[in-house]
């Protein structure tokens, strides 16, 4: 501070200008520009993801393609569900084959869909939940 004394004042108040500037003002200003960025920025990944998967999405990781041919890719054990909009099931009737087909279905025995025969051996997915046995029917009922 003594020091300061010798110095004229007109620059001991440019000086004390350029402290406060650069100890309060920047900061402040810094801030405020990372809080506009914050509130403009999209939101990040890991708010879109979590239990985000689509119906298609787990149609494939369920492996239901495995049986279930769409658009000519996937197995033939089960029928095709291509165009399975069309066959008017509720939401809840497909999700219930999914979950539980022997409620539907008689194991081991033959069934007719869209006038091709198959032995009824669809696995239940007992542990899908209801979210994402819903996601998948909704799925396929919008394959037209
Ligand atoms: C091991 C083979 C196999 C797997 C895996 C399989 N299915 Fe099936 N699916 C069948 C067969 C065979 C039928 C005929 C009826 C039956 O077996 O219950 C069928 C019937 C269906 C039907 C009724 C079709 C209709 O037109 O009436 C739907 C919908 C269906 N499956 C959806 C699924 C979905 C979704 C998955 C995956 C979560 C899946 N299937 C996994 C073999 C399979």
């Amino acid at each position: 501070m003594k020091r300061s004394l010798n110095i004229n004042a007109g620059i001991k108040i440019k000086i004390q200008a350029a402290f406060l500037s650069a100890v309060l003002i920047m900061p402040m200003l810094i801030m405020s520009i990372m809080l506009i960025a914050l509130i403009f920025s999209k939101p990040s990944a890991s708010f879109a993801s979590g239990n985000d998967k689509s119906g298609k999405y787990l149609f494939n990781y369920e492996h239901c393609i495995d049986c279930h041919s769409i658009n000519g890719v996937g197995g033939t054990l089960g029928p095709s569900l291509t165009h399975y909009g069309n066959m008017h099931k509720t939401l809840a009737w497909t999700a219930t084959q999914i979950a539980n087909p022997s409620s539907h279905f008689k194991r081991g025995t033959q069934v007719t869909i869209n006038g091709k025969k198959y032995v009824v051996l669809m696995p239940g997915f007992h542990r899908v939940s209801s979210l994402d046995l819903y996601k998948i029917a909704s799925y396929l009922e919008s394959l037209k």
